[in-house]
């Protein structure tokens, strides 16, 4: 059993949480909820004892061994995924990282013989030679190839990455699974296999997420943080929101009687108060008013940030034309010839089972990548603004405050106020606007990055899965965004609705060619013919 005991953290201003008392039994999927930056990834970090509290203790039950899979998906790109998997269990890879760096020496002496033998009794104590295969066998469970072992994570599509991910912190077979936002980076039928794997697990699980469905499926219990707090619910997401909306519903009809008290109570003492004879009874009325509070309604804390682009000037004639690209990747055929062209006011939603041939798409448009073949040209009247899936080189180790941070990116007006205008539009008011990049919260870097593409003014936006890490207020936001948009889009997203009410184009890049359709998503999934044509392209 896992419990924090008046835990309480705060950073500045930020009160994160205040004297909270969870306790999460086995058995239990905990589904734990809350705008971006409420404290959710912070409060994993807790439990997993990464983070000290300022007051307070977390306890686990004796011999229980805990596991984390954490938010930031890219944390281990440069790592083959075996190894991956076996830095699951620290003190294992710790054992074998400074075993082999004793064998490299090339002068080895007494002492080193001795550490030397120290670390093979703890290795074979730990099973570590069996831990190859072990990690072998885990990943073959989750449907990772055995071709894939030695490939490093950054060549991984996002549902493989979360697989090893998952294969990591099961590792060493944990009594209690943390696991911060899993879907994130996942298609329909990776989340579909996720929440089958947790309805199956038997251990206590705490994750978190934004996806409703998601949370439905596989929640016992809800535990929401706001305002400090953690509150505790017994039942899914949908019950979680129905009974929350009717306690508020109770908490206000019960301040409206108050409040016709307080107004009754109140006229009496003015009428009263005067008259000598009834004075005494004015007065207790008015101890009886000093006594009726009302109480504090707080409907929730979840925002709605002001997501508009204005591009700086119309397209012309001329968008983008692609023409014969093709690209090979740790010797796969990511893209093979493709061609396509298109038009200002397209806002085409690029889809398809291959996530990486189209984050390989967009990073070869934006010049990150070159293509092995084939070329692209944007018209002239062009301006592209990007959104990478992975963001993490804009925020790692940066030193900066978000003034700062944004200010990088705003040619024409460096001002604090306009810095700062713009940064409260965005949900970061106050003390908030001067805390590190460094220390942003998922959803919290999602912001950033776009309010710097809403500074760039470009006409075209390219977004490659945006809505990962967003809040339900945060995606409406950047969904009306983008509909209102009056220049172009490239994008990818798993989010149906998202690519429905955004796209008039759908470019669909199969291994046997592109499907390009100028319709509606809806229209584009209901055509059957159409469907069973693309079924046999994958085929
Ligand atoms: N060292 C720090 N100094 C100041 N503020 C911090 C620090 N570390 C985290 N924060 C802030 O604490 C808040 C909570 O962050 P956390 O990552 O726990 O949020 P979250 O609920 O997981 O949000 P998201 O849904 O966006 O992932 C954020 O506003 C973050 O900017
Ligand atoms: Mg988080």
């Amino acid at each position: 059993m896992l419990q924090a005991t008046n835990v309480s953290l705060r950073y500045g201003d930020k009160k994160l949480f205040e004297d909270v008392n969870i306790k999460f039994t086995p058995g239990n999927c905990y589904g734990l909820i809350g705008a971006n930056g409420a404290g959710k990834s912070t409060f994993l970090k807790i439990l997993s004892g990464e983070i000290e509290p300022q007051t307070g203790h977390v306890s686990l039950g004796k011999g229980e061994r805990l596991a984390v899979l954490k938010q930031d998906h890219f944390a281990y790109e440069e790592y083959p995924v075996l190894q991956t998997v076996i830095m699951g269990h620290t003190r294992l890879y710790e054992v074998m990282q400074e075993k082999d760096a004793i064998y490299m020496k090339s002068e080895f002496s007494e002492e080193d013989g001795m550490r030397a033998a120290e670390l093979e009794g703890e290795f074979a104590e730990m099973n570590g030679w069996e831990a190859e295969s072990d990690a072998a066998v885990l990943l073959k469970g989750l449907g990772i190839d055995e071709s894939a072992h030695d490939k490093k994570m950054a060549d991984l599509s996002g549902a493989e990455k979360v697989k090893v991910l998952l294969a990591q912190a099961l590792f060493g077979s944990p009594d209690i699974l943390l696991l911060d936002e899993p879907t994130n980076h996942l298609d329909i039928q990776a989340i579909q296999w996720l929440e089958e794997f947790l309805i199956n697990f038997e251990n206590t699980v705490i994750v978190v997420s934004h996806d409703r469905h998601f949370l439905n499926k596989v929640c016992t219990h809800i535990a929401d943080v706001d305002y400090g707090k953690i509150e505790l619910y017994v039942g899914n997401y949908d019950f979680w929101y129905e009974s929350s909306q009717l306690a508020l519903q109770m908490a206000q009809d019960a301040n409206k009687k108050k409040e016709e008290k307080i107004k009754e109570l109140q006229n009496f003492i003015a009428r009263f108060s005067a008259n000598a004879s009834k004075s005494k009874q004015a007065t207790s009325r008015k101890k009886m008013l000093d006594n009726i509070t009302l109480d504090d309604i707080k409907p929730s804390s979840r925002r709605y940030p002001y997501v508009a682009f204005n591009p700086g000037r119309e397209i012309g004639n001329d968008l983008l034309r692609v023409e014969g690209i093709s690209k090979t990747i740790d010797g796969e055929k990511v893209l093979d010839n493709v061609s396509f062209t298109l038009n200002r006011n397209d806002k085409v939603a690029f889809v398809g089972k291959d996530e990486i041939a189209k984050t390989t798409l967009f990073q070869i448009l934006m010049g990150e990548m070159e293509p092995d073949e084939g070329s692209y040209t944007w018209g002239v009247t062009t301006s592209q603004s990007y959104f990478p899936k992975d963001n993490s080189k804009f925020f790692d180790g940066s030193n900066m405050t978000l003034v700062e941070w944004l200010r990088q990116y705003s040619p024409e007006d460096q001002t604090e106020t306009f810095l700062r205008g713009f940064l409260g539009r965005m949900l970061f008011s106050g003390e908030e606007a001067l805390k590190k990049a460094n220390v942003l919260s998922g959803g919290e870097k999602v912001r950033c990055m776009l309010s710097k593409m809403m500074l760039s003014q470009a006409n075209v936006l390219v977004l490659d899965e945006p809505t990962n890490h967003l809040d339900l207020e945060s995606i409406t936001s950047l969904n009306n965004g983008l509909i209102k948009f009056k220049g172009s889009i490239l994008f990818t997203s798993h989010d149906q609705q998202f690519i429905n009410s955004i796209a008039n184009r759908l470019i669909e890049i199969t291994p046997k060619g592109i499907v390009d359709k100028e319709i509606s998503y809806d229209e584009y999934v209901a055509d059957q013919k159409l469907q069973k044509e693309i079924a046999s392209m994958y085929a």
